[in-house]
């Protein structure tokens, strides 16, 4: 039995709130906590399910994690050659991350691993990790000529390699520089547009040597990783969501703490503010070398606006949310170069025109993107989460302009990158 919720529409949205940790910083601790020589104590760590995905599967390669309470990781790493060979099948669960930037470190490992993961990742293209991998001498199979998971890996020597990828691909980057740390000689990604860079923010932060030059970056193989102190802030993609409810109740007023505003996740909040959008940056700072920032937003009305290129990058994950946004702004918003909507967790362009739909926005599909006219107030109905939890979590942010409820189904797909998502819409609702 799925889990379904009914919300009704609410008035303005006000307080302060926290959102958990970032969570592609949260893999990627875990990841290199593990590589590195000593401790590396993680704090505020996504305890969402795509992480614990992560962190099982370095446990079972014998890595000794102690998870403490409140998000606080203890990490005794092994090294860059200390991983084993696990005993079993790793699980991914829903974590495309954890699948791809996996299958490049797995691909330089003595040892053989099988990765699988739900129904839905076992869906989406791998070959884009597969291919350059290969390119490596990665000996990787899998289900479709290598493009579809189960992915078995046969680690081996690899050299190292330049590549152009055709996508701004963060997953593909960080696969590449993963195995690159085991290559011989230099791994430089060359990529479309700047992806979102927090792989080589980490490395550094570690010690390993890498440079970033012509919207590339090269990495030199076998450093020493040194554990450390990670901070991770609160997730950009988590705070999206509430940023846009405050915009479009009127009467809001929200203050979302500690929120990661690194540039290359920070095109949302571009995105809102070309939209007319009120939200302020307070008290911006680092943190383990990220910028981080306070963010002040009220209630505001909001325009249609033209949306493309590197823009998109910027904000890949939040477009579900921010076409809830358009779909209650005046006039209209055309979403172009933002294909990868078609094979994220779901088909993010498809699932959004559909249940928009049934709320009574007008929203067209393209190829790319999306148009979306603007209208005055959503109507309520029953609407489908398709398993993916920004889906669910943008469909939670459309019931709060609705003229009648709106159900929503299959809500436990949440859980994968904000478990108490609901908690804290109740709470920003009284
Ligand atoms: C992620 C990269 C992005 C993003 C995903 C997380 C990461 O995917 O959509 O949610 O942590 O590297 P792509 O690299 O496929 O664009």
């Amino acid at each position: 039995m799925t889990q379904s919720l009914t919300l009704t529409a609410s008035g303005g949205l006000r307080g302060e709130i926290t959102v958990p940790g970032d969570k592609s910083i949260s893999h990627r601790s875990i990841m290199l906590g593990s590589l590195a020589e000593g401790t590396t104590r993680v704090h505020g760590f996504l305890e969402g399910e795509d992480n614990l995905s992560t962190l099982k599967a370095f446990q079972a390669m014998g890595v000794d994690i102690i998870r403490h309470a409140g998000g606080m990781l203890e990490i005794q790493g092994r090294g860059l050659h200390g991983l084993r060979e696990p005993g079993d099948v790793l699980d991914c669960g829903n974590s495309g991350t954890t699948m791809r930037l996996m299958t490049g470190l797995l691909a330089a490992q003595r040892f053989f691993t099988v990765l699988t993961g739900d129904q839905y990742l076992r869906r989406r293209p791998m070959k884009r990790v597969v291919e350059p991998l290969s390119l490596m001498g990665a000996r990787i199979w899998g289900r479709d000529g290598g493009e579809r998971a189960p992915l078995a890996i046969n680690g081996s020597a690899l050299q190292g390699i330049e590549y152009r990828s055709a996508i701004a691909s963060a997953q593909v980057k960080s696969a590449l520089l993963l195995a690159g740390l085991y290559a011989q000689g230099e791994t430089s990604v060359y990529e479309p547009h700047l992806s979102r860079d927090h792989s080589e923010r980490m490395l550094a932060f570690f010690g390993a040597d890498l440079r970033t030059r012509d919207g590339g970056v090269t990495l030199s193989p076998q450093p020493r990783l040194e554990g450390r102190e990670v901070q991770v802030p609160g997730d950009i993609s988590s705070a999206a969501f509430f940023l846009v409810a405050a915009l479009i109740v009127p009467g809001s007023e929200l203050l979302v703490r500690n929120v990661g505003i690194n540039p290359t996740r920070s095109g949302v909040i571009d995105i809102l503010q070309q939209m007319g959008g009120d939200l302020r940056l307070l008290d911006e700072r680092n943190l383990s070398g990220e910028p981080v920032a306070d963010i002040l937003v009220r209630g505001s009305s909001l325009r249609g606006i033209v949306i493309g290129g590197d823009l998109v990058t910027r904000a890949i994950d939040e477009f579900p949310v921010i076409s809830v946004a358009a779909a209650l702004a005046e006039g209209t918003t055309l979403i172009r170069d933002a294909q990868e909507l078609r094979v994220k967790e779901t088909d993010r362009i498809a699932a959004m025109v559909k249940e928009l739909c049934v709320l009574g926005a007008r929203v067209e599909g393209l190829e790319d993107g999306m148009r979306i006219e603007g209208v005055a107030d959503l109507q309520g109905g029953r609407v489908g989460s398709h398993g993916d939890h920004r889906i669910a979590m943008s469909m939670a942010v459309a019931a709060l302009r609705a003229r009648a409820p709106v159900t929503i189904e299959d809500i436990g797909c949440t859980a994968t990158s904000f478990p108490n998502f609901w908690q804290l819409l109740e709470q920003v609702r009284k």
